[in-house]
C-alpha cells in the first residue's frame, strides 16, 4: 500500500513527464524526472542493475520536502527512469526524506537508509530542524517504510552531538556486519563523522568517531562515503562554510576527500592527504558504488547550492547529476576518470596532430556540445614557452565558456560568463594543475548544457553547467606565444528516446505544460 503522498507524486510524474522532450534533457546525465533534484543517493547495485535515487521535489524547481527521485542503469550512461521511491508522510520525515544510502540484502531485498527531517519552531520563534536516520524495504521499485523507525536517534548521538545536524548515512556490509557513517556537528559548529555498526541493519550500535574537522576543511560535513581503495581508505566529505586554501577548495559548499589509513581498533582515520574532490564550480554531495568488476565509481550533484538559484526562467526541471566517475587513488591521490563504458558511445572521430597555434584557430569537425575530446598542449619550443593557450568552446561568437592555461603559473582558469546565466553570478574560476614543462593534457565531455573536464588522465577534474544555446557550438584554440596540440575528437552518440518513461502515456505533440 502506498500513502497518500508518494500516490500524489507518482501521479504527477505520470501525468507530466510524458510531456518534457528529451531533446531539453542533456543525452547521458541523468536529470530529475520533473522538478528539483539534488545529492544522488541509494548509489547501489541491487539485482544486477545500478539503481540510483536522488534528492528530489517534483512540484517545483527549487528545493522543496524532499521525495526520492529514482532510477536505473546498466552501464552508468543510458539511464531508464522509474517512480518516486519515497514521500515525506511519517511523522519523524515530516519535512523531508534527506539524503541516504541503499544496499541489497542477503535476502534479496533493497534496503535504503535515509535521514528524516522534520522542521520545529523553537520557542524564541527560530526554525530548527531535528534528524533521525530511517529504514525502507524494496524490490526496486516499491519501498515500504521500517515500522521499527527511526533506528538511530536522539539516545544514538555521542554527548555533544547534535540532533538538529545529525545526517546522510552511507551504509555498507562488511563480513557479517553492518556500517554505517552519518554526519554530525559538535558544539563548537564542526563537523565529525559518526560510525555505527549493526548485526542486521536494524539494530545500531555507536562505535566511534571516524573523523572531526575542528573546523578545517569547513564546518558541517555533509554526506559522508567511506571505502577502500587500491590500499588506501578514503573519507569523502561534502563540506559547508568552505575556507579556500590558496587556490584548492573553492566551493563554498565543497567537495573533500581524506585519503589515509583505518585504524579500526580506535574506529579513526589516519589522514595521509587531503584534496578536494572537483575543482570547478557545479558540484557537491558525491556518492560511490563498488561495482560487479570491482570498480569504485563516483557521482555526483552537478550544481551547488551557491549557483543553484541562477537559472533560466523556462523549464521543467532543474539539477543534474555528473557522469559517473571511476575512481582510483595512485600515488597517494585520487584520480577520476569517466566511467570507460561512456567511450561506447563514441561516434564520428576527428583528430589533428602537432597544430602549431598562435592566432585564433578553427579546425574543421572539432566542434559540437555532446562531445569527449582529449587535447594536449605543449611549447612550440623548449626555450619559447607560451604565455597563455585558450580553448574557447559553445561558441557564437556572442556566446562562449573558455578554458585558459597559463604555464608561467600552472593554473588554469575557466570563464562562464558568457554561457547564458541570466545573472553574472560566481562565473570563474581558477585552479592550480600540475603540468609538467608547459605541457598539458585535457579531457572535455559536453553534454548539452555541461561540460565536465578532466586534466592530466584524470589527476583533476572540474564541472561546469552552461546554458549556452545550443547553436554555439563552435571550439577555437589560440595561444600567447606558440603552442602545438594534438586533439582528438568523438562526437557522442545516442538515439533519442522521445519519452522513455512512464510507460502507456504518451505526451500530446507541441504541448508543455508548466510545473505550478
Ligand atoms: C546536501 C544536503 C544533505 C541533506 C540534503 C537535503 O546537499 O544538505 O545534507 O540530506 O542535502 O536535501
Amino acid at each position: 500500500m502506498k500513502c497518500d503522498k508518494l500516490k500524489q507524486a507518482r501521479d504527477f510524474e505520470a501525468t507530466y513527464v510524458p510531456f518534457i522532450s528529451e531533446e531539453a534533457r542533456p543525452c547521458f546525465h541523468l536529470t530529475p524526472n520533473i522538478g528539483w533534484m539534488n545529492d544522488p543517493n541509494g548509489f547501489s547495485l541491487y539485482k544486477g542493475e545500478y539503481h540510483l535515487f536522488y534528492q528530489y521535489y517534483p512540484y517545483d524547481r527549487i528545493a522543496g520536502p524532499m521525495h526520492w527521485g529514482h532510477a536505473k542503469t546498466r552501464d552508468f550512461i543510458r539511464w531508464e527512469r522509474l517512480p518516486a521511491a519515497l514521500a515525506p508522510d511519517q511523522e519523524y520525515d515530516k519535512s523531508g526524506c534527506w539524503s541516504g544510502s541503499a544496499l541489497e540484502l542477503p535476502d534479496g531485498r533493497h534496503l535504503l537508509m535515509y535521514t528524516g527531517n522534520k522542521s520545529y519552531r523553537r520557542e524564541d520563534g527560530k526554525v530548527r530542524q531535528h534528524q533521525v536516520q530511517c529504514l525502507a524495504f524494496g524490490d526496486g521499485v516499491d519501498y515500504v517504510k521500517y515500522e521499527g523507525n527511526p533506528v538511530l536517534s536522539d539516545g544514538d548521538v555521542p554527548e555533544n552531538g547534535s540532533t538538529m545536524d545529525f545526517r546522510d548515512p552511507k551504509i555498507w556490509r562488511e563480513g557479517d556486519s553492518f556500517y554505517a557513517v552519518v554526519g554530525n556537528r559538535t558544539p563548537d559548529g564542526s563537523g565529525t563523522i559518526l560510525m555505527y555498526e549493526s548485526p542486521d541493519a536494524l539494530h545500531w550500535r555507536f562505535i566511534g568517531k571516524l573523523a572531526s574537522c575542528h573546523n578545517q576543511y569547513g564546518r558541517m560535513w555533509e554526506c559522508p562515503d567511506f571505502f577502500n581503495l587500491d590500499g588506501k581508505d578514503v573519507l569523502f566529505v561534502s563540506p559547508q562554510e568552505m575556507k579556500p586554501i590558496g587556490l584548492e577548495f573553492h566551493l563554498g559548499n565543497g567537495t573533500v576527500c581524506l585519503i589515509g589509513r583505518y585504524d579500526r581498533e580506535n574506529v579513526h582515520l589516519i589522514r595521509e592527504k587531503v584534496q578536494a574532490i572537483d575543482y570547478g564550480i557545479d558540484f557537491y554531495a558525491p556518492q560511490t558504488v563498488l561495482t560487479e568488476d570491482g570498480r569504485r565509481v563516483m557521482i555526483g550533484w552537478m550544481q551547488n547550492w551557491e549557483t543553484s538559484q541562477s537559472k533560466p526562467e523556462e523549464g521543467q526541471f532543474f539539477g543534474a547529476m555528473t557522469v559517473p566517475r571511476e575512481l582510483r587513488v595512485v600515488d597517494g591521490r585520487l584520480i577520476q576518470n569517466p566511467v570507460r563504458e561512456l567511450e561506447k558511445y563514441r561516434g564520428t572521430r576527428v583528430s589533428y596532430s602537432d597544430v602549431v597555434v598562435s592566432d585564433e584557430l578553427n579546425l574543421s569537425g572539432i566542434e559540437g556540445r555532446v562531445l569527449d575530446m582529449t587535447l594536449t598542449i605543449r611549447p612550440w619550443k623548449a626555450e619559447a614557452m607560451y604565455r597563455y593557450f585558450w580553448i574557447k568552446v559553445a561558441s557564437n561568437g556572442e556566446d562562449y565558456t573558455s578554458i585558459r592555461f597559463k604555464p608561467g603559473t600552472d593554473t588554469v582558469r575557466v570563464d562562464r560568463t558568457h554561457s547564458g546565466f541570466p545573472h553574472d553570478i560566481l562565473n570563474v574560476r581558477d585552479f592550480q594543475v600540475h603540468p609538467d614543462g608547459g605541457n598539458l593534457k585535457l579531457r572535455i565531455v559536453m553534454d548539452r548544457n555541461s561540460m565536465e573536464l578532466f586534466l592530466n588522465d584524470g589527476e583533476q577534474a572540474a564541472s561546469f553547467i552552461l546554458y549556452t544555446p545550443q547553436e554555439a557550438s563552435s571550439i577555437s584554440f589560440r595561444a600567447e606565444g606558440m603552442a602545438v596540440i594534438d586533439v582528438e575528437k568523438y562526437d557522442l552518440m545516442f538515439e533519442i528516446r522521445k519519452t522513455e518513461c512512464f510507460p502507456g502515456r504518451r505526451a500530446p505533440e507541441g504541448s508543455t505544460p508548466t510545473i505550478v
